[in-house]
Formats: structure tokens, sequence, C-alpha cells
């Protein structure tokens, strides 16, 4: 089996170490579309830290929330060895050896007393606080949350997203204690975000796209690819690593780039049939809207010329309907939508061609 290495991302790499290298201020969201390389991209950063640095990796992708609790188990990584009396002795005692970890390490019984307590959030965020306090005297911390909009609707009384924001915003903005990232590919949890009052001038937005074409080139080149190969590629996948996987792993790029462009055509044409049946409903704010066909197909349309679209003017159930089942990537922060990627646009191109 060919190992692929980790390709490049120098640029992003680059942004976060400018990140990192002032003092804690804004919370920053790390998006872009689905499957760009965002968790790897992290994941690679982790390892190659400065020894300055702690970081607090928490990825709540698959794991199923539904209370505070469950938020608990997922954010602190228990550890089981002996009691002890308080927060600072604690984080002094661990500070030595700590090594890349999942959560944010607590002795049992602290986090037993949490566990107990009727305002959880209020005490979790308190311990993390002083946690954070200690650790910071001899290195900075990072907490770095992925796949946060996996708790954009968790209440816990109140939305605990908001809670949490708050919290960030304590962390950065108002006591330079930790560097905190969130990380998403949900392009409407990421419009949530965008227009939320409370975090206006308190975050900051970084984009992982797919690979820009140099890019692509320079990682397939170091799989043997010929030119040839490597504009079927581009012209198939864009920069789209998974799909770039799927092709340096198969010896007839051709045929698999066809076959995973017939795939993704009979996807989109059954979605299209499907709607001939259906009105999906779709909530915005307090209400809820019917899908229509024919809105859906006029959204597509403005793919056959353009790769990028502005949002101006698009019918919005149809462009939310499109957006939450992953056909297309709002970029709130540029104001553009576009398809997840490139096999997608091809995909949309032939089947409203046909339609
Ligand atoms: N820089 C890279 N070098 C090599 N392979 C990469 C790189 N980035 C991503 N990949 C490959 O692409 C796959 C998808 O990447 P990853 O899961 O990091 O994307 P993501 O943006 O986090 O996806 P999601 O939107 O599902 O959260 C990974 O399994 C990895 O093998
Ligand atoms: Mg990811």
């Amino acid at each position: 089996m060919k190992r692929i290495a980790f390709h490049d991302r120098e640029r992003e790499t680059d942004e976060i170490m400018n990140v990192l290298d002032s003092e804690p201020s804004l919370i920053t969201f790390i998006y872009g579309p689905i499957n760009s390389g965002k968790t790897t991209m992290v994941s690679h950063l982790i390892k190659e830290l400065p020894e300055d640095y702690v970081p607090f990796y928490v990825n709540l992708r698959g794991r199923f929330i539904t209370g505070c609790e469950d938020f608990l188990n997922v954010l602190f990584e228990i550890d089981e060895g002996g009691g002890v009396g308080n927060v600072t002795e604690y984080a002094k005692s661990i500070l030595k050896d700590l090594g890349v970890v999942s959560g944010i390490p607590i002795p049992m019984n602290l986090f037993e007393r949490i566990f107990e307590k009727k305002d959880k959030s209020k005490d979790m965020f308190k311990y993390i606080e002083q946690f954070f306090v200690e650790i910071s005297q001899k290195r900075t911390p990072i907490l770095i949350i992925d796949e946060l909009q996996v708790i954009g609707d968790l209440k816990v009384n109140d939305f605990l997203i908001y809670k949490l924001f708050n919290f960030f915003i304590r962390l950065t903005k108002e006591m330079h204690l930790a560097h905190v990232f969130a990380v998403t590919s949900d392009s409407l949890f990421l419009e949530r975000v965008y227009n939320e009052a409370m975090l206006e001038g308190r975050c900051r937005y970084l984009m992982v796209d797919d690979f820009d074409y140099e890019t692509t080139a320079a990682f397939l080149g170091k799989y043997g690819f010929t030119d040839d190969e490597k504009r079927v590629a581009w012209d198939y996948f864009g920069g789209k690593p998974v799909h770039l996987l799927e092709l340096i792993r198969s010896d007839e790029k051709d045929k698999a780039a066809k076959k995973m462009l017939t795939t993704k055509v009979s996807q989109l044409k059954d979605l299209l049939d499907y709607l001939n049946y259906t009105k999906p409903r779709i909530t915005i704010g307090e209400d809820t809207y019917m899908v229509e066909k024919e809105d859906v197909v006029s959204v597509l349309k403005r793919f056959i010329g353009d790769e990028c679209i502005d949002c101006e003017g698009l019918n919005r159930p149809a462009k939310h309907f499109l957006i939450r089942d992953n056909i297309l990537f709002l970029d709130p922060d540029r104001g553009v939508i576009k398809p997840q990627s490139r096999i997608h646009l091809l995909a949309i191109r032939e089947v409203i061609a046909n339609a």
C-alpha cells in the first residue's frame, strides 16, 4: 500500500504560526470545503509545534453529544492517577511530561466534583481557566476544537455554544491566556457564527481550501504522475486531497476519474428526481420553508458559466438545502458560494445541461 506523506500547507501554517507568535486576542475559525484537509493540517501542525506551546486538541466528530455530561466526557481526558487537592497542584505536577493530549487532563476526583454540580458548565470553564493559568506560567496553551458545529444546537438551559463562545472570548481577548481555534466544514454553522453579534470583532477566519494548481502538480509529481495524468487529475478533481489520493492509489487514472464523475452525476440526478416527489423542509430563523425543485435548479444553473458565485439574490431555502446536502460550500467571509469540489461542479454542469 502506498503511504501518502503530508504535503505543503505552508501558507496556512505560516498564518497560524503568526497567530501563535502574538498574544492570544482573537478566536480563530478554521474553515473550508469538506475534505479540504483541515484536520490533517491541524494534526500535522500540532506534531511540529515548538516546545513553548501545549496543544489540547478535541475532535467532536462522530461524538454523540446530547447534554453537558457528554460534552464533559469528550472535552476532558480523565487522569486515573491519584487524586489531588486542587487544579493548580495538578497542573504543576503534569506540566513536566505533558505530551500531545486529546482533551484537557483532569484528575478523576476533580472531574467527579464538576460532574456532580448542577451548573456543570460554570465549573468546567472555571477548571479549564485555572488549569491554563498554571500551564501558561511555563508554556502557551492552545485549545483546538474540531467539528465544533456538533454542539451547535445543544441546549443546556441556554445554548451551550454561546457559553462556550463567551468562554473563548475570556481566554483570548480578555485574559490573553490561551489561543483558541475552532475548526468546521459546516458552512451553515459558519454563517451563523459569522453573523453572531457576540463574536463581532472577536474572531478571525482562516480558510483551508483545496490545493491550488501548483501544489496539486507538486503533490502528484511525488507519486510519479505524468503531465497528462496531472492534467486529468486537475480537470476532474481540482486540488481536493481526498480525491487526489484516490487517483494516486489507482492504476488507471483516466478510468478512475471518469467513474467517479459518473457516480457523482447519478447521485445528483437522483437528488433532483427525489425533489419531483417531495419538498424538503428547511428552517431559517424561526420559520420553516419548503424547498422547490425549480429553485434548486435555478441555483445550480448559475454554475454553468461560473465556478464561484456571490450569495446575493439566491433563493434562500434552495441555497440552504444545497449547502446542507454538501453540494455547495458557502464562504461567508468572502460572501461567495461554490461547489464543494471540482467533481461536484462537473456533475452540476452535466446534469443541468441535460435537465
Ligand atoms: N496536506 C495533505 N497532505 C496529504 N494528504 C492530505 C493532506 N490534507 C488532506 N489529506 C488527505 O485528505 C483526507 C481528507 O483530509 P481531512 O480529513 O483532513 O479533511 P477535512 O477538511 O478535515 O475534512 P472534513 O471536512 O470532513 O472535516 C485525509 O484523509 C488525508 O489523507
Ligand atoms: Mg476534519
